[in-house]
């Protein structure tokens, strides 16, 4: 008997996430044993701060009782840290799983999430997975076109997704566009601003969502522990937002979503915030650098608030993504986020990592 029959018919049609390729794959698949440079997945290229790895030397010894439900001291310390309520905060594991929560409690079968088409592909997953409509809508030069997305939600609208920056392409909405934006969407739909990338964020006409939630309970904020703070395999991060979306937040969740080590990593992550800056500025460096060397090549690639850029080829060999992986270097097609044929994202590794991306690029252009 085909079992798959037995679930529900709208996942016949959902293809899984497809993460970018870890490194062991593409050693395996390529017979390569020299170090590759994984520029696929939008992660920080430097193992966690010292302070953060001890953190969880300690939490290992335990780690034979289970985490604290609600992760309450770190609820404590994201709200100290960013002056917000004790009741507004919910850390989830990863804000992968926070989208899902939100979609699962909040939207009902006949209602719909609006996004942009070019963006998280998660948002769109999570809508087939729970068989609600989401409305996909097209970007403009690489950015959310909010106009046409404020035209798109409907009195079916439950929640509007806006990730800003934006992944894949780096690029962001202003204060003034956000602004205007939100006049025209109804209080009750809730608006989610995914800010995934927040930490990278240098324009200072980057809207301040903090203080756009104080006139509008219904905006949402997320953020990662992922990213910056080097924990995108611990699987951590929050929402601040109405202490009403919290507590529905709260009944949503499993008992303990959020494992010890990750709790004990994040608190730790937060004592030593303020000492990123190298890092961001060799992040900023080599965002630059790398978005130069593409331009000069002719490519389009948008300026990014981000660690990772986005590349349209034109005239290049139209299996470039493979052919970097042949040259062990695993950047991420953007097809799979429903853009351009050949497009891909990198994000920016070690200058070394990222040499490796730019020699490879020269090599297949025949420019080397
Ligand atoms: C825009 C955006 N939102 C959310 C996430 C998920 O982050 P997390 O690792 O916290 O689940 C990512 C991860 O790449 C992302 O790019």
């Amino acid at each position: 008997m085909d079992l798959d029959k037995l679930a529900k018919p709208f996942l016949k049609n959902l293809n899984p996430y497809k993460p970018g390729k870890p490194i062991e794959q593409v050693q395996r698949e390529k017979g390569i044993t020299t170090p590759l440079s994984k520029l696929a997945s939008n992660e920080n290229p430097y193992p966690p701060h010292e302070k953060i790895r001890s953190a969880m030397t300690e939490a290992i010894k335990e780690i034979n009782r289970y985490p604290e439900s609600g992760a309450p001291d770190l609820t404590d310390r994201v709200a100290v840290v960013l002056n917000v309520g004790t009741d507004e905060v919910f850390v989830g594991n990863g804000t992968n799983e926070i989208i899902d929560l939100l979609i699962r409690a909040f939207v009902k079968s006949d209602e719909n999430c609006v996004f942009s088409a070019f963006s998280f592909v998660v948002y769109k997953i999570i809508c087939k997975q729970c068989d609600v409509e989401g409305v996909e809508v097209a970007d403009r030069d690489y950015r959310h076109d909010l106009d046409a997305m404020a035209k798109a939600v409907n009195d079916k609208t439950k929640i509007v997704f806006v990730c800003n920056p934006n992944n894949p392409t780096g690029t962001y909405n202003t204060a003034g566009e956000i602004d205007e934006f939100l006049s025209r969407i109804p209080e009750d739909v809730l608006v989610v601003f995914d800010q995934a990338y927040y930490e990278y964020v240098s324009a200072s006409d980057y809207p301040d969502v903090y203080t756009l939630r104080r006139k509008r309970p219904s905006i949402i904020s997320l953020r990662t522990f992922s990213k910056i703070y080097s924990l995108a395999g611990l699987r951590i991060g929050y929402a601040i937002a109405d202490s009403k979306v919290v507590e529905i937040l709260n009944k949503m969740r499993q008992p303990f979503n959020v494992n010890r080590m990750a709790q004990a990593a994040a608190q730790a992550a937060l004592e030593c915030r303020g000492e990123f800056g190298a890092y961001l500025e060799e992040n900023k460096r080599e965002c630059d650098r790398l978005r130069k060397e593409m331009l000069d090549l002719g490519f389009e690639c948008p300026p990014s608030q981000t660690n990772f850029l986005f590349v349209r080829p034109a005239g290049a060999p139209d299996n470039i993504c493979e052919r970097l992986e042949d040259l062990g270097v695993i950047v991420r097609p953007c097809v799979q986020f429903g853009g351009p044929e050949n497009s891909f994202r990198v994000n920016m590794g070690t200058p070394e990592e990222n040499n490796r991306f730019l020699a490879g690029m020269k090599t297949i252009l025949g420019s080397s």
